[in-house]
């Protein structure tokens, strides 16, 4: 594998492989620390990141290479009208791995297309986040210790949700996965994902809009903010009805072992009162994020 645009382009192999490489990094960062000794990352971001961008970045750092690249599209040459296939290939002269973030759907694809180095799509448009899904996929497994067999719900703005896509086209590969859908009418998944996904690989899933009478159930729920930046006036609208908020309250009725998840960043949707339940794991995830990102580089750049 040369590119990581969709998450789907790893087989569960790779991805296990991947998470076992992230773990055994976890254990023992120091063995890791000259691998990319000499190489370039290059952080193509033309729309808004914290965790995305700057866990590339220290992942790199930590491997022992370097760092080059713009956190927003009007400090690049995008701003004069370069398109992203050339800004692809200039970058290509100067990196070893390029990772990209843009607000238009298929945009790190056009550039894995003519970059001649590995690209990385770090989130396009309200389509897919594929190194947000390893994040996840190595915190479920170190939470539950499996990655198959259990009731997994959604909750927020699953229309727009890049990573709940990502996740669930993903997930729907793995066997004995319940999926529970929480969001209103005008937030819930887009009907392709359902379809292509959800139909075709008979998951069990249901469509809900009220949490609470869900949340018993749940082994793992996985809240996501409204993404208001990719709103037409419909969603507007009802985005205010669309917010769910995770309490303490809510969560009394939950099991002792569910796993909460949220891709941040956090508005509102989880009570900062939540986040000393042991069963909030959002911040170890974004630790995962780091060093399931340094197993990608080193697979991309084939150093292990
Ligand atoms: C997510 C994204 O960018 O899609 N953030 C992230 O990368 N962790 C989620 C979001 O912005 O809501």
């Amino acid at each position: 594998m040369k590119n990581l645009i969709d998450i789907l382009d790893l087989s569960l192999d790779e991805i296990f492989n991947l998470i076992e490489t992230a773990i055994k990094i976890k254990n023992n960062p120091s063995k890791y620390m000259e691998k990319c000794r000499h190489k370039k990352l290059a952080t193509l971001f033309f729309e808004p990141s914290t965790r995305t961008r700057l866990s590339f970045e220290a992942a790199m750092y930590e491997l022992g290479g370097n760092v080059i690249g713009f956190s927003e599209a009007q400090s690049s040459s995008a701003a004069k009208g370069e398109s992203v296939a050339d800004t692809a290939r200039v970058v290509s002269c100067y990196s070893d791995i390029i990772v990209m973030r843009h607000p238009k759907a298929g945009a790190p694809l056009v550039a894995s297309m003519n970059a001649s180095v590995p690209v990385i799509n770090a989130g396009d448009g309200g389509h897919n986040h594929p190194t947000q899904t390893l994040t996840d996929l190595l915190t479920i497994y170190l939470e539950k210790g499996r990655l198959d067999n259990f009731t997994i719900g959604f909750c927020g703005d699953l229309k727009f949700g890049r990573t709940v896509h990502s996740l669930i086209s993903i997930l729907c590969r793995h066997k004995g996965i319940k999926m529970i859908l929480v969001s209103t009418e005008s937030l819930r998944l887009p009907s392709y994902t359902v379809m292509n996904c959800i139909n075709k690989n008979n998951i069990e899933y249901i469509e809900t809009n009220d949490l609470d009478s869900v949340i018993p159930e749940l082994d793992v729920l996985y809240m996501t903010r409204l993404q208001k930046e990719r709103f037409t006036g419909i969603q507007t609208r009802s985005s205010i009805d669309g917010s769910y908020i995770l309490t303490p309250d809510r969560l009394k009725r939950a099991k002792k072992s569910l796993c909460i998840m949220h891709p941040l960043p956090r508005v509102n949707e989880i009570e900062r009162a939540v986040d000393s339940d042991p069963r909030a794991c959002y911040f170890k995830q974004v630790l995962n994020g780091k060093y399931i990102r340094m197993a990608l580089i080193l697979k991309l750049l084939e150093i292990e």
